[in-house]
Formats: structure tokens, C-alpha cells, sequence
């Protein structure tokens, strides 16, 4: 049986484990090393400089690419592999499509450092329509989806076969999502990129990031622009993220079965004005959901009415942490609003749903509707 044919969990906990040798570890621990021995010619060995390559990075990578189908170069945070899959792709004259519901960083590097570069930037809404419609002449498409935080989804392979009957390509950011919940690589992305920060690592202790790729040259070229701009993953997170990775599959069912069963509550009460979250069967995109993913995610969205409303529902919490991120074991909420970069109600919640049980999240919940 091929790798890819067995399940998400056995995947997910065997991905990118040594083979099986004498006397070896079933799990090696992290390599922490700036020069390694270089005896002669500068490629005698795999590794050099802890710059260019470490043999921890190179074990995680080829577990994230066994999972997204692709080959993986691991960044020191998602926003490195943002910046290493734009900068480079696009210059003056070049027409760069993305999503105005993304993560705003991305929207960030698009105003602040690409636009002024002469590329033509197009925001456009997490619709597939309104993607494909845009993509006329596009060098690259950079979509999220879901969306976050508005949870808006679009439909993949619809808009790569739009983009690249234009000859550009797409970059999917599947943060929310992970390789688990969805393989963009499969439906027709040419990039698919990942902030490990959230869910892929999963316990709030770490920031990095990574892209996968099909084609090995584009590969070479994200290698050499890691090595150039030294945007690295340290060795020990890199180890963690490995060790993270074998509980995903676990992690992630519990956290969508939650935020599922938490958004079909939440719209039963009187105190919340509206709730986002894929799985919902009347989320207008809920039929590319069910086609594209395999499972939702952690996330629900959910507006109360005002933002003072709101902070009085996030002070009452006792077991959900008021805080940023998403992804992890231990359930987050934070006001969306606050930061000023999405285009959200002032009493929009993002609820990241945690791995904690379903009956005790209900109860925080309820407690802190009821107090606010
Ligand atoms: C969807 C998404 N993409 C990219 C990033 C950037 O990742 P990092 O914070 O690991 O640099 C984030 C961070 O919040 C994110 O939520």
C-alpha cells in the first residue's frame, strides 16, 4: 500500500519518519548545528551551514510534503513563505490577484512592498466569481480559503484552470485548513502555504511556515531565497513542529467536531446576531466546502451586537483564552475588529475551537453570554 492511500492518522503520525535501521531512533531528536563537517568540495555532504540546510528541517519537510503531495521548504514563520512565493514571482508590469478576506499581512506585502514595486495589485472578495473574474492577464493568484476570519470559501480548481489559462499561476494559503483538511496541490494550486504557527503545529509554542510546490525548480528557487534572506526555522522548532504533526490528524478532528457542533449551537441563541463557519449547510459556499475539503477546521465566526458587547462576552470566559492566533489545542476567542484590518462587525468573534470537550466549552459560553 502506497503512502497516500492509507489514512489521514497513520499519514499524519508516520510522515517523514526514518526508515527503520539497527541501533537508530524511531524518532531522532533535533540536530542543533551552525557548520557541520565539509571535508573538500563544497557539496561532499548534504549538509554545510545551518543557513543552507539541517537534516531536522529536512525531515519535517518531507513530512508536510507527504501530506500536501508536493515538496516542502520550511520557513522561520508564515509570513517568510508568504514573502518567498511573492517577492520573487513579481515585478514591474507583473499583475498580482488576491484576496481582500485574507490574512491582512499578505494584503500588507501586496500595498507596502509590491505595489510600489510596479506590480498592479487586484483585491478581490473570497468568491470565486469575482477570483476568476479578476485573473485576466494575472501573473499569480494568491487566495486564502477558507477566509479568515469572515470563513468565506473558494473553489480551487476553478480558479486555477482560470489563472492558468492566463499562464500565471496560484498560491493557496491552507492555514486553516491544513494538508489534512484539504490539498490545494491536488486541485490544481501550483503553491500551497502553510503559517505552522496555527493548527499544522497546533500548540500555541511555535512560529514558522512553510510552502509546498510541485515543480522542483520553484522549489530550488525558495530554498535559495531562504539561504539568501535568512528567514530560517530554528532546528528545535522545527523538531517540535515534526513531533506536533503526529498528533494532527487527532487534534483536528476533535477541533472541527467542535467548532461544528459550536456554530450549530451558537445560532440557536438569542444573544448572537449571526455565525459563520462552513459546515453550516445554508454557508452560501457550503457545496464547494463539502466538495473541496475534507474537514472544516477549528474556526467559527459569530457577531454580538457592538464591541463593548463583545468585550464584555471575552472578559467573561473562564476557560476560552481572549487572544490572537487560531489552531490550538486550548480554545481562543478574540473581537476581530480590534486590530482595524478586516472588514468585520465591531461584535464579530473569531472562536478558535480548541480540543477540550465539547460540554465544558458550551457551558464557558453560555456563562459569558449570560453575564454579558
Ligand atoms: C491565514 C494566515 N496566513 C499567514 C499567517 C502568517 O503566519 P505567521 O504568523 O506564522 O508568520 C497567518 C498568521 O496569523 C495566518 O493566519
Amino acid at each position: 500500500m502506497s503512502d497516500q492511500q492509507r489514512g489521514p492518522s497513520t499519514r499524519a503520525v508516520h510522515a517523514g519518519l526514518p526508515p527503520a535501521e539497527q541501533g537508530t531512533p524511531l524518532t531522532p531528536g533535533p540536530v542543533l548545528a551552525a557548520p557541520f563537517h565539509l571535508q573538500g568540495a563544497k557539496d561532499a555532504a548534504p549538509y554545510g551551514y545551518g543557513r543552507d540546510g539541517n537534516p531536522t528541517w529536512t525531515a519535517v519537510e518531507q513530512a508536510i510534503g507527504e501530506l500536501d503531495g508536493g515538496e516542502t521548504v520550511l520557513f522561520g514563520a508564515g509570513m517568510a513563505a508568504v514573502c518567498a512565493v511573492l517577492e520573487p514571482a513579481l515585478g514591474p508590469g507583473d499583475v498580482l490577484v488576491v484576496v481582500e478576506d485574507g490574512y491582512p499581512g499578505v494584503r500588507g506585502v501586496a500595498r507596502d512592498r509590491l505595489a510600489p514595486r510596479g506590480v498592479e495589485v487586484r483585491f478581490v472578495p473570497t468568491d470565486t466569481e469575482a477570483i476568476v473574474a479578476a485573473c485576466e492577464g494575472a501573473t499569480l493568484a494568491w487566495i486564502e480559503t477558507p477566509s479568515n476570519p469572515a470563513l468565506d470559501v473558494a473553489d480551487i480548481a476553478a480558479v486555477a484552470g482560470a489563472v492558468h489559462a492566463q499562464g500565471g499561476r496560484l498560491a493557496v494559503d491552507n492555514t486553516l485548513a491544513t494538508p489534512l483538511g484539504q490539498r490545494p496541490l491536488d486541485l490544481g494550486a501550483d503553491a500551497a502555504m502553510l503559517s505552522a504557527t496555527k493548527a499544522l503545529s497546533g500548540h500555541s509554542d511555535l512560529v514558522l511556515g512553510a510552502v509546498s510546490v510541485r515543480d522542483p525548480e520553484w522549489a530550488a528557487r525558495l530554498r535559495a531565497h531562504r539561504s539568501q534572506g535568512g528567514a530560517i526555522a530554528g532546528p528545535f522548532e522545527a523538531w517540535m513542529l515534526h513531533r506536533s504533526l503526529a498528533t494532527l490528524a487527532l487534534r483536528l478532528e476533535r477541533q472541527s467536531a467542535n467548532a461544528l457542533a459550536l456554530a450549530r449551537w451558537l445560532r440557536e441563541r438569542p444573544e448572537v446576531l449571526d455565525v459563520r463557519h462552513p459546515g453550516l449547510a445554508d454557508h452560501p459556499h457550503h457545496a464547494i466546502a463539502v466538495r473541496q475539503m475534507q474537514s472544516f477546521g477549528p474556526l467559527v465566526g459569530f457577531t454580538l451586537d457592538g464591541a463593548e458587547r463583545a468585550q464584555r462576552f471575552l472578559a467573561g470566559l473562564e476557560l476560552v483564552a481572549e487572544a490572537t492566533s487560531f489552531g490550538g489545542v486550548h480554545s481562543t476567542a478574540e473581537r476581530r475588529a480590534r486590530w482595524g484590518t478586516d472588514a468585520v462587525a465591531d461584535g464579530f468573534i473569531r472562536f478558535s475551537a480548541g480540543c477540550e470537550d465539547l460540554a465544558d466549552l458550551q457551558a464557558d459560553l453560555a456563562q459569558a453570554l449570560e453575564e454579558g
